[in-house]
């Protein structure tokens, strides 16, 4: 029999991206699957604490296996910022703007003139089992910031990210380029191995 895993998310793409990796021995819901509209808090100071967060609240109140994923990208001129703040950097920081743009502009703002231009994308997910067991996995893509975005695909920061090894963003490869090396892929195959 199939496993039944609840992921914790409404996003159409990761729900697909993590059922292809997961394959066929598991039957991924989505929260809205499971008939769940909450507002589930985000509010520890770590992607750990924060995916941990997630899975506990959907395991506790729905009775079933959940993981959940946290997703930030840390600089390391920057001591690992936006980090766990990546969704809402700009406004973390009481610039003008709530969306990508706005995080992009302020991240270029603050490498203005700084040579290490080193960073990774970095997705932990946490899984919190029926049972109460609960594990964390991670995966990382390294690579660098650029001085100005590049490209018109994908999300984020994805302008502005060069995965080491390539020399185009995030931004200019396709969906399947990008997907095939990511941070979530690697988090995912690494859920894989635990579940
Ligand atoms: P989440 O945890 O997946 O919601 O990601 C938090 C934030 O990190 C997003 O709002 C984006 O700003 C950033 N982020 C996560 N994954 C990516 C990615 O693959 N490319 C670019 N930015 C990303």
């Amino acid at each position: 029999m199939k496993q039944r895993l609840v992921f914790a998310t409404n996003n159409a793409h990761k729900l697909q991206e993590v059922r292809q990796i997961l394959g066929d021995a598991f039957e991924v819901v989505s929260l809205e699957e499971i008939g769940c509209r909450d507002d589930i808090p985000e509010t520890e100071p770590t992607l750990e604490g924060n995916a941990l967060l997630k899975a506990r609240w959907v395991a506790s109140h729905y009775g079933c296996s959940c993981f959940a994923d946290d997703t930030g990208l840390e600089v390391e001129a920057l001591g690992g910022a936006p980090g766990v703040r990546s969704a809402r950097y700009a406004a973390s920081e009481g610039e003008p703007g709530h969306d990508s743009e706005a995080n992009m502009r302020l991240l270029l703002k603050n490498l203005r003139g700084v040579a290490d231009r080193r960073a990774r994308f970095r997705t932990v997910m946490a899984l919190v089992r029926d049972n109460g067991e609960e594990v964390t996995v991670s995966g990382r893509v390294e690579g660098k910031i650029i001085e100005a975005p590049r490209g018109t695909d994908g999300f984020g920061y994805d302008p502005v990210f060069v995965p080491e090894g390539d020399t185009r963003t995030f931004a200019e490869m396709t969906a399947e380029e990008k997907n095939a090396v990511s941070h979530r892929r690697r988090a995912t195959e690494a859920l894989l191995r635990v579940l």
